[in-house]
């Protein structure tokens, strides 16, 4: 369960990155958090994971009030958030089990421990194969796939996902969604940041959209004859190549004069 209140944060540059959000997100959602570059999107996962504090308000993260956190309890909350990182953060002089294993050798676990797991995260994202490859060697949507592995060793109850389909053609980026619905239905809370809206529109999932860092929507909406509105999952098996950016994109509800009343990473 994640819950802001109230949350603003302004930069020492006098950038107001958010401003007044208040929103809360239960266990086991999958949620969408749209906004154009700049409103907000990867500063409440930082938030969130307290590599910053906000300069107000109020974060809880299942029982931990994440502001009021001490330091020595930080790691613990970051056990909890797996997260996705909008530039991947992969080493790329280590192979792909050795970007994934990180968290647990971090966490002390023992290697007999950390090769079952890393093993079983690799199966979970498709990427065993290419375990002894290194970054550079794989496809964009590949890379990916690491990233959310290595999000996943550490079994998160959140995972934070920053633009997973950044950069990736619309089949793998289908693909990744379907991976990140796989892994909410197995039980992990997912939090999805994306500029795509093809996607979005698509999915019958909640939707919170920031601008300028305020919350200006927070509704599942969807057009109303989207063939995906009455539920089914992530385009699953359907063949999306044919999306185009001219698709229509419901209006989106501007409700934030309503809504508005309501530092380093291991
Ligand atoms: N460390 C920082 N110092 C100063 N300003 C920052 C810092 N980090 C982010 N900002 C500013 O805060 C605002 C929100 O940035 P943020 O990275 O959260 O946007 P975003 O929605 O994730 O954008 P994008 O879609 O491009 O990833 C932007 O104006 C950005 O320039
Ligand atoms: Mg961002």
């Amino acid at each position: 369960m994640i819950k802001l209140d109230k949350v603003s944060k302004k930069f020492a540059t006098g950038v107001l990155a958010l401003s007044d959000i208040t929103l809360a997100i239960d266990k086991k959602e999958f949620v969408f958090l749209i906004g154009p570059t700049g409103s907000g999107k990867t500063t409440i996962f930082r938030l969130l994971t307290r590599e910053m504090l906000p300069t107000e308000g109020t974060i809880i993260v299942n029982d931990w009030d994440v502001v009021k956190l001490p330091n020595h309890k930080v790691s613990h909350l970051r056990k909890k958030i797996g997260v996705v990182f909008q530039d991947l953060k992969l080493l790329l002089d280590r192979t792909i089990f050795e970007n994934v294993s990180l968290p647990l050798e971090v966490a002390g676990v023992k290697p007999e421990e950390v090769k079952k797991k890393v093993e079983e995260v690799l199966v979970k994202v498709g990427m065993l194969d290419h375990k002894d490859k290194f970054p550079i060697q794989l496809s964009g949507g590949e890379l990916q796939r690491t990233a959310i592995a290595r999000a996943l060793t550490l079994s998160p109850e959140i995972l934070l996902a920053d633009e997973p389909t950044g950069n990736l053609d619309m089949a793998t980026s289908w693909d990744i969604v379907n991976l990140l619905s796989d892994i909410n239905e197995r039980g992990t809370t997912v939090v999805m940041a994306t500029h795509n809206i093809d996607i979005v529109k698509k999915l019958a999932k909640r939707v919170i959209r920031l601008e300028k860092g305020r919350l200006m929507r927070d509704d599942k909406g969807l057009p109303d004859d989207s063939p995906h509105a009455q539920g089914g999952k992530a385009g699953k098996k359907e063949d999306h190549s044919s999306l185009k950016a001219s698709d229509d994109v419901k209006p989106m509800t501007d409700k934030s004069e309503g809504q508005r009343k309501t530092e380093e990473k291991k």
